[in-house]
């Protein structure tokens, strides 16, 4: 039998705990984001839909998908809340967009976001979510980005590590390896990253949290 989705709640604790360090440093890495109930039905999720429906990234939602091709090579899905499992997520994130504002005053508006599969040979070489003071383009209202893992059994040769830099920096701030129910939120405009080329399947939900086109309310961490 599933879970009750509506029994997830966030703690006050980890809200603040995830503001906290957005205002500090503009990042967070948290080994642990979700129920395991809910991870584990994530991951089910993105497998059973991985081989039916995603699509090369870049499709659906702009048009610079040739551009993307050489960028990003990983298939995706926009979560479109049509199960139990991606509405429990959703609404996970809801809770967090709220918890955020009210403590931030980030004036967060709208979060979409997708899963995302990652093959052997796979990557996304290093970019930007959003670029400083284009919060009114409509690619750059993107304020927080979150990645969400879903591998249980990542190993140290598996790649696919995302490295997280600070400005134009060489090396790394930060790598993250993709565990299973690990998640990394940072600032959109602020951090450039990349995931290393993948040697295994590798799955995750990628998303964002926007602001209204026309209300441009910014953290500067
Ligand atoms: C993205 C992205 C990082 C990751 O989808 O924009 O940077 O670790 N993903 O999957
Ligand atoms: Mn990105």
């Amino acid at each position: 039998m599933t879970q009750m989705t509506e029994n997830a709640h966030l703690t006050e604790q980890l809200i603040d705990d995830i503001a906290d360090a957005l205002a500090q440093r503009g990042f967070i890495q948290l080994p642990h984001f979700l129920p395991v109930w809910l991870a584990d039905q994530l991951l089910h999720e993105a497998k059973r839909l991985a081989s039916i429906e995603f699509k090369p990234a870049g499709i659906g939602r702009n048009n610079s998908q040739q551009l993307n091709a050489k960028v990003r090579t990983d298939s995706t899905l926009w979560l479109s809340g049509n199960s139990a499992p991606q509405q429990a997520y959703l609404n996970w994130m809801e809770q967090l967009r709220m918890g955020l504002n009210r403590r931030l005053f980030m004036g967060l508006f709208d979060f979409e976001c997708h899963f995302s599969h990652y093959s052997t040979g796979d990557f996304y070489q290093r970019h930007l979510d959003a670029f400083k003071g284009d919060t009114l383009q409509a690619r750059s209202n993107r304020i927080l980005s979150t990645v969400f893992y879903l591998n249980p059994d990542w190993g140290k040769n598996d790649g696919g590590e995302l490295l997280l830099y600070a400005d134009e920096q060489v090396s790394p701030l930060l790598i993250v390896p993709p565990v299973f129910n690990g998640c990394m939120i940072f600032l959109s405009d602020t951090f450039p990253h990349e995931v290393l080329t993948s040697r295994c399947d590798r799955y995750s939900i990628a998303g964002w949290y926007k602001v209204n086109g026309n209300a441009v309310e910014h953290l500067d961490a």
